[in-house]
Parts: C-alpha cells; sequence; structure tokens
C-alpha cells in the first residue's frame, strides 16, 4: 500500500514561468541522481551532506531510488522544458524514526538553478507526504555557518531545537491528521490541488537560533 505513491509527479510553474516537475524518484534515475551530484559543487554536497562526498555508492543509490514513502522517500525537481532526458535539478528526502512520529529531512537545488522556488517547492511537498504519514514534527540538520539554508528554513516554519558540534538542528510540527495505518486507506495526497506555496513570513529572527 505504501507503493501509492511512486507515480508521484506534480509540474508546477515557477514565478520565472519555467516548468518544473518534482515527483517521486524512481529506479531508473540512478544515473540521473550520480550526474546530479557531480553537477553539485563540493560545497554544496558539503553542506548537503554534513561532511565531504564524492559520490554517492552503488548501495546508497539503491537506497535512494527505492523508497517505501514510509520510512523514507526522495523526490526529485526536474526540468519540464521539452529535453528528450528530465534533468534533476533538486531533490529531497526524509527518514522516519521507527516511531513513525518524527522524520528527518534534507534538500539540495543545483547552484544555477536557485532562487526560483524550487527548494521552497521541494520542501513543501516533502511536508505534505510527511504529513500524509502522521508524522507529527519533522527536523533538519543544518551546518551553523550555512546561513543561506537556516533562513530559508526558518522562513517556512522551522523553529531551532539544540545545537551540536557546529551543526543546528530545527524543527517544525507538522499539522495533517495522517498516521501509518490510516494512510493505508485514505487516498494518496492530491498534490495538483494544493494550493499555491504560502511563503511564512514571522517575526522569528534567525539571530536568535543559535539559543
Ligand atoms: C537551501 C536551498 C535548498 C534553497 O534552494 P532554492 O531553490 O534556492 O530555494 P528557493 O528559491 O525556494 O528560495 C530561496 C530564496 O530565493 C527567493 N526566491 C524565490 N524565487 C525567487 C526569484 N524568482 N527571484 C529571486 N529570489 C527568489 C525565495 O524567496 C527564497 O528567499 P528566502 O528564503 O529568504 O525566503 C539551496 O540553497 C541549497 O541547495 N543549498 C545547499 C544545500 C543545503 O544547504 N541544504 C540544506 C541542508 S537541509
Amino acid at each position: 500500500m505504501s507503493l501509492d505513491l511512486r507515480n508521484y509527479r506534480v509540474e508546477s510553474t515557477l514565478k520565472s514561468g519555467n516548468k518544473v516537475i518534482v515527483r517521486a524518484v524512481r529506479s531508473e534515475d540512478a544515473q540521473r541522481l550520480a550526474k546530479y551530484f557531480q553537477e553539485m559543487t563540493p560545497e554544496s554536497r558539503y553542506l548537503r551532506f554534513l561532511g565531504f562526498r564524492n559520490s554517492f555508492t552503488a548501495r546508497e543509490l539503491e537506497y535512494i531510488t527505492h523508497p517505501n514513502f514510509l520510512e523514507h522517500a526522495t523526490i526529485v525537481a526536474t526540468l519540464a522544458d521539452g529535453r528528450l532526458d528530465e534533468e534533476i535539478v533538486g531533490e529531497a528526502s526524509y527518514i522516519s524514526a521507527a516511531d513513525g512520529r518524527n522524520a528527518d529531512c534534507a534538500l539540495s537545488v543545483l547552484d544555477g538553478q536557485r532562487h526560483q522556488g524550487v527548494g521552497a517547492l521541494l520542501l513543501e511537498h516533502v511536508v505534505r507526504l510527511a504529513e500524509h504519514w502522521g508524522v507529527k514534527q519533522l527536523s533538519a540538520d543544518v551546518l551553523g555557518s550555512n546561513r543561506v539554508a537556516l533562513e530559508f528554513l526558518v522562513r517556512r516554519g522551522f523553529r531551532p531545537l539544540l545545537v551540536s558540534c557546529g551543526i543546528h538542528r530545527l524543527f517544525r510540527p507538522l499539522s495533517r491528521v495522517g498516521g501509518r495505518h490510516g494512510a493505508q486507506h485514505s487516498p494518496a495526497p492530491d498534490a495538483s490541488s494544493w494550493p499555491e506555496l504560502q511563503r511564512t513570513e514571522d517575526e522569528f529572527s534567525i539571530a536568535s537560533a543559535s539559543v
């Protein structure tokens, strides 16, 4: 039943007018993901994976491209510009804790494709998928020096939880009622009808995030 979301696919138009597809990762995406990883700058890889990485291992690619959505899932953003092969320009994933109430998420967008709303779109879809499975809280680990990502997340409802070894753990409570068992009987979220992404403006200052 958890395979309902394998065909998850939503096309969106960015503010620039460019069209982007956000969809569940597929088994045949291994090469595209490997290429994406190579196209990331070393700095972006470091920020995304919190350490030096040169490539995904074959085992990691196997894991990433075979999500069960309940415990782990990866979604990708690809350009919908008519080219023969889709190019992945962003990815986001979540891994659920054993109790199903908490999930860690992380995301990245290729440097040349940033500031168009791809990251925000990916995050919003991760939130919806996690809510669908009854996750009550999303967390994200971000290097303290990564002000861009910290501000990006705080502006989208994440709050600082703790800081350890220079890594900030932020969390965002989720609201929708869902559940591992209930979700099996409810339809997959109809992402095409979701409202346009709302940018969350609030008074929270990132300056206080290091508390
Ligand atoms: C964090 C990250 C994913 C954001 O991706 P992104 O695609 O640039 O994100 P968005 O475009 O949705 O939003 C970025 C900013 O651009 C702004 N923006 C969106 N569309 C825009 C446009 N057309 N023109 C100018 N700015 C725009 C957004 O308002 C946002 O600003 P804000 O966060 O101050 O509100 C990206 O910087 C990244 O990959 N970083 C490296 C990996 C990383 O740090 N991951 C975090 C670990 S979890």
